[in-house]
């Protein structure tokens, strides 16, 4: 190839790309509108998923899930140890990538192409087992390190928060139920209220999905009962996904219940429906 050739053919290369865009006979995927054609946004569905799979060495850990949340809704997911339910919150969080499937967050948002923090940011807010507060930091920092937007932990403390920002903090603080507590350092609280004052840091960032992963393990029945109001209140305003194996605390807050076994969704209806239902009682209620 000459010299002129050597630097004429790439051009030329370049060129035929483009043409190849320019072409009138044809839709590309990145032209089409990204809404996901099989979710029915007349139902507010919140969350999607369809048809996902993830195995773990050969070993089919969620297998063939559809799960379909709407707006504003409170839903209980149950199932025996390793059905599968805090394997389906990695998925929609990004920690771990099914191997086939769809996981949209309302009509536009496919979760599948997005990071952890994309997703995040995206309105979708997970609490974990273990309380993750900043244990020496008062339980008014704490909620104000969690809120949305540019806020570092310098500007924390040394920039003065608005009267707007002041009164989300207070209306976060009435309904996780520790007004009393605000000047306190975050470690001297019950382990109780620490679940709720990192619910509380969630809820600053406004998701849109809350997933709560088993809230009252290790709590007292007193603190059952302000967390049952608790998630019963923010229903509504967000879509909460709590899992739990406390069937008493299920009971109390369920609207509808979803049953996990070995990846796959067992069954789905109100807690009568599902505590009569033979194959649940068969494989997880143990009759
Ligand atoms: N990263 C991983 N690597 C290998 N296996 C995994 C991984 N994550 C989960 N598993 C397996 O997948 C299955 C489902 O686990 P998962 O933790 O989702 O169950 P679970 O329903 O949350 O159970 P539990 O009620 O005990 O919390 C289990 O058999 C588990 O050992
Ligand atoms: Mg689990």
């Amino acid at each position: 190839m000459s010299a002129l050739e050597s630097v004429v053919t790439p051009i030329r290369k370049v060129g035929e790309g483009f043409e190849k865009f320019t072409r009138r006979d044809e839709v590309f995927d990145f032209l089409k509108p990204v809404n996901h054609p099989l979710i029915d946004t007349r139902h507010n569905i919140m969350l999607y998923m369809e048809g996902v799979s993830v195995s773990f060495d050969g070993f089919k850990a969620i297998n063939d899930l559809n799960l379909y949340i709407k707006q504003g809704e409170l839903r209980c997911i149950i199932g025996p140890n390793g059905a599968g339910k805090t394997t389906m919150m990695d998925i929609i969080t990004g920690k771990t990538r099914p191997d086939q499937g769809k996981v949209w967050l309302g009509s536009k948002t496919n979760l599948l192409t997005m990071s952890e923090a994309e997703i995040a940011n995206a309105g979708v807010g997970r609490k974990f087992q273990q309380p993750t507060v900043f244990e020496s930091l008062t339980v008014w920092n704490n909620l104000e390190l969690a809120m949305t937007g540019t806020r570092s932990v310098w500007s924390t403390f040394t920039a003065k928060l608005t009267g707007e920002q002041s009164d989300e903090i207070d209306g976060v603080l009435s309904l996780i139920g520790l007004e009393q507590c605000r000047n306190l350092l975050a470690g001297v609280l019950s382990h109780g209220q620490k679940q709720w004052l990192e619910i509380g840091m969630l809820l600053m960032q406004k998701p849109k999905l809350l997933l709560v992963d088993e809230p009252v393990t290790g709590m007292t029945h007193q603190e059952m009962d302000r967390t049952a109001e608790l998630l019963k209140s923010l229903a509504g305003k967000h879509s909460v996904v709590v899992v739990e194996h406390d069937m008493e605390f299920v009971r109390s807050i369920a609207d509808q219940v979803t049953v996990l076994h070995q990846g796959h969704v067992l069954a789905e209806g109100n807690m009568d429906q599902i505590q009569s239902h033979p194959e649940v009682k068969r494989v997880y209620l143990g009759e």
